[in-house]
């Protein structure tokens, strides 16, 4: 047993409200029994996501008392009987999805569905709305289970620290934004839309770099966010701005389609052009049938639910969008949706962090916070410039 026993973390209380509470210390246990294939962290760094946001605009159906953060990167302080692969000491990321390693969809590289870690839907993740209910990690300590499995080690702890402001987008935002890009079809040479210029739609932005794409656009209708998007290269399109989607593509590649498109928005979506003060959730989804080229892949990271209690309308309260899907049918497009599954991911990325490929912190703006920071950075979140915070409980990071 570990000697620390106190522990505090951000709790969501309530549409619009998140604390810093103390919270339970995490012990080596998933209910009654014992766990003996998890480890216990002392979290060096973890990030707030733009899914968060989803529950704590009152978007979802998060319980109150919900210990929120799915984005954790720690250093282990206790191991389980039966961790054979780690140790004390090592620094490691943690994938946000929880994954058994046993299951179908596990041995399959499946690990966001894994059928084992959530009673309620295949995948989990810590401190999330529908996800298993898991403590989260934006605190001081969290337990993680499946340790052998789920964890990346960092090669070398020293390093590690110097690197953490990137290699904390490992736990999702990287991965998710690769992930995007991948399964849209993205490789050397490419035309790529990216919707939305949030912390994912940039990581987004810069996996298509990093796979080679030929012209990255970012479309937004935050100018603040376009500019961080065109500060590391990629075109913009300005979604205020009225006029056909199909023009401002044109006007910029010389053809009036992609090769690839990613969705980085998800059902909070907002209508385009005059409009762009309005919900639309349904919009980036006809966008992408329209202005993918047939035959073309379509790459969803951007989150669907299937409750929405804040929705405007009925059908959309279900998570029922009103989409044109015929065209997509038509065109021969392929829809890639889902959580991101990490693991596929982190081990090419963090080699790509190490040897200084990629600059994926500069690209999605990495600002570090302490713990007692959380409240303001969730209020602070969507205006201005896209901020990708990064939590820093113990003073590790920032020095
Ligand atoms: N699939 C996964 O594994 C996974 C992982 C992490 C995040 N996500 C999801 O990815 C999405 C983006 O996350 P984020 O942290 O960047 O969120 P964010 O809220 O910071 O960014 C969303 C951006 O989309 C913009 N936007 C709104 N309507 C638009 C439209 N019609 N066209 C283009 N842009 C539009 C907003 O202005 C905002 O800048 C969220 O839905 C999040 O839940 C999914
Ligand atoms: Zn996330
Ligand atoms: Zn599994």
């Amino acid at each position: 047993m570990c000697a620390i026993q106190g522990n505090r973390g951000v709790v969501y209380t309530g549409p619009g409200k998140v604390e810093v509470q103390s919270i339970a210390f995490p012990e080596l246990s998933l209910g009654n029994r014992a766990c003996h294939h998890g480890v216990i962290l002392k979290v060096v760094s973890t990030n707030i996501c733009g899914s968060d946001q989803h529950m704590v605009r009152g978007r979802t159906t998060a319980p109150s008392g919900l210990v929120l953060g799915h984005e954790i990167t720690g250093q282990i302080i206790e191991c389980g009987r039966d961790v054979e692969f780690l140790k004390v000491g090592d620094i490691v990321s943690v994938p946000f999805n929880i994954a058994c390693g046993r299951c179908r969809n596990c041995k399959e590289g499946k690990t966001g569905i894994c059928l084992n870690v959530n009673p309620a839907r295949p995948g989990a993740a810590y401190g999330y709305v529908d996800m298993g209910g898991w403590v989260g990690g934006q605190s001081e300590y969290v337990m993680v289970p499946y340790a052998d499995f789920n964890l990346l080690k960092f090669p070398d702890p020293n390093q590690a620290l110097e690197k953490i402001r990137d290699l904390t987008l490992l736990s999702d935002i990287f991965p998710t934004g690769f992930h995007g890009c991948v399964t849209a079809g993205v490789g050397p040479g490419s035309t790529v839309y990216i919707a939305g210029a949030g912390p994912v739609g940039l990581a987004a932005a810069a996996s298509a770099q990093l796979l080679g794409a030929a012209c990255v656009i970012v479309g937004d209708m935050n100018p603040e966010r376009l500019a961080q998007a065109r500060s590391f290269g990629c075109e913009s399109i300005d979604l205020r701005e009225d006029g056909s989607m199909e023009d401002k593509i044109e006007a910029i590649l010389g053809e009036r389609e992609v090769d690839a498109f990613v969705d980085c928005v998800g059902f909070e979506a907002h209508a385009c052009g005059c409009n762009h003060g309005k919900e639309a959730p349904a919009t980036v989804l006809n966008s992408a049938m329209q202005l993918t080229r047939a035959g073309g892949q379509i790459g969803i990271p951007g989150l669907y639910v299937t409750e929405d209690p804040g929705a405007a309308d009925e059908a959309a309260k279900q998570g029922a969008l009103s989409m044109r899907f015929g065209l997509g049918w038509a065109k021969s497009h392929s829809f890639h949706t889902g959580q991101c599954p990490v693991m596929k991911y982190h081990r090419p990325l963090m080699q790509a962090i190490l040897f200084d490929k990629v600059q994926i912190a500069k690209a999605v703006n990495v600002q570090v916070i302490s713990l007692d920071q959380a409240v303001q950075g969730y209020a602070d979140f969507d205006g201005g410039v896209a901020k990708k915070f990064v939590i820093d409980p113990h003073g590790m990071v920032a020095a």
